[in-house]
């Protein structure tokens, strides 16, 4: 029995699971459905690569601020059920700089729900401290798989080319989290979804246990600290619009070294290896492809054969992580809509 078959085993899949079972339904009719599943590493499977930081700079859009603040104030739920912070989520300070000051529209929403938030004057045009959440990316989605599991779920490893095959005989809803997906997946083609290539650094300190983060016009420099990864620490990064190399380069490593160290010069001022760059200790270096799509993600809910529900949720970009859980809320709410007999 599968009423629910989830396309995709990527944060937006696993947190749309999460969703179905906290709305009540049975976790034996949910299968999740996927070519990459967690523990799997491929250019084509954008999770395991994030920062996984819950961070200030998403959209202003009105849904946006919406899913950030459900996520952001929701994710405790989450990680009480996955048996508390040693699940690989956790939480730390984080400071945040802008070269030009964000809208009103979106101060106002973070200072709403952001705990311990102040604003801070000592940089850039404008700058804020806050809690944040921050994820242990892969070690975060095989602890949420084997919760999942736990409960009943099934995950089933293969590869569609087209969303039908997704319908088993019993299957009343699908849900299209694929992400990047897009050029592999017959159906509709949704040519607005588009890479945004990533290059981070993860070095080994443990001697930072915050983030900081500065946002300019065309650059994005970010620390995040990776909480229960034996002090990994993660340094970026780059936003390539339409770019799809999974390759990583050493001028843009150095580039990175030289901007996160710059922003916080403690990495270098407070190693016990020493004060200079090359004395960090260089875990790994990684490129990943945020998904990202034109006119920003897309939930929506379609009937297909006249009595199926296809949902669609995917086009997290850079956020999945810190909206996703708002954005399976809205996708559950649209496939349970109405329909009692589910
Ligand atoms: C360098 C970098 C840093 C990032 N930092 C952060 C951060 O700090 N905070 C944050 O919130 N986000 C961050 N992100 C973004 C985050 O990684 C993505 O938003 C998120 O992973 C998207 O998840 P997803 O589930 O939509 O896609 P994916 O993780 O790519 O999952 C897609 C799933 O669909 C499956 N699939 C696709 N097509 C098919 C098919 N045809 N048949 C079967 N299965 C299919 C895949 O196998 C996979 O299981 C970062 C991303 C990068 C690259
Ligand atoms: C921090 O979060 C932002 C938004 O979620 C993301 O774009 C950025 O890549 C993250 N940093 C790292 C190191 O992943
Ligand atoms: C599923 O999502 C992908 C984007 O990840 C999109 O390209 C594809 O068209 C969607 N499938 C259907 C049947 O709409
Ligand atoms: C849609 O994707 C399928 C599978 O990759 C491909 O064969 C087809 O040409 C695409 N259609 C369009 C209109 O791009
Ligand atoms: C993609 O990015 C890499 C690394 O920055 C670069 O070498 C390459 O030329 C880019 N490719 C395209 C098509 O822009």
């Amino acid at each position: 029995m599968t009423k629910y078959v989830v396309v995709g085993s990527g944060i937006i899949g696993l947190y749309t699971t999460f969703c179905l079972l906290q709305h009540g339904v049975d976790p034996y009719q949910v299968t999740v459905l996927a070519e990459y599943l967690p523990g799997d590493e491929s250019v084509n499977y954008a999770s395991p690569y994030a920062g996984g930081n819950f961070s200030c700079i998403t959209d202003d859009d009105p849904a946006t601020l919406a899913y950030d603040k459900h996520t952001y104030t929701h994710l405790h739920v989450l990680q009480r059920e996955l048996g508390g912070p040693a699940c690989g989520l956790d939480r730390y300070l984080s400071t945040e700089y802008w070269d030009t000051k964000p809208s009103r529209r979106k101060l106002d929403s973070l200072a709403s729900y952001l705990e311990c938030y102040e604003v801070v004057t000592d940089g850039p045009a404008y700058g804020i401290r806050f809690k944040s959440w921050n994820f242990n990316c892969p070690f975060f989605l095989l602890n949420f798989q084997i919760y999942l599991q736990d409960k009943g779920v099934r995950f089933k490893r293969g590869k569609l080319s087209h969303i039908a095959q997704a319908y088993l005989a019993d299957t009343r809803c699908v849900f299209n989290c694929t992400g990047l997906g897009a050029h592999g997946l017959g159906g509709v083609n949704d040519t607005a979804v588009y890479p945004t290539r990533g290059q981070v650094v993860v070095v080994k300190a443990p001697h930072v246990t915050e983030n900081r983060m500065r946002w300019g016009a065309d650059y994005a420099t970010y620390v995040i600290k990776r909480p229960y990864s034996n002090d990994q620490l993660i340094l970026g990064g780059f936003m390539h619009k339409d770019n799809w190399s999974g390759d990583t380069f050493r001028d843009q490593s150095n580039d990175i070294l030289a901007r996160t160290t710059e922003l916080f010069p403690e990495i270098l001022t407070r190693n016990p290896r020493g004060s200079s760059i090359a004395d960090l200790e260089v875990v790994r270096v990684v490129a990943g492809l945020r998904p990202s799509r034109h006119g920003g993600v897309r939930i929506e809910r379609e009937l297909v054969d006249h009595n199926k529900i296809l949902v669609h949720n995917y086009g997290a970009s850079g956020y999945g992580y810190q909206a996703g859980l708002g954005m399976a809320h809205e996708a559950v709410r649209l496939a349970l809509m109405g329909d009692s007999k589910i």
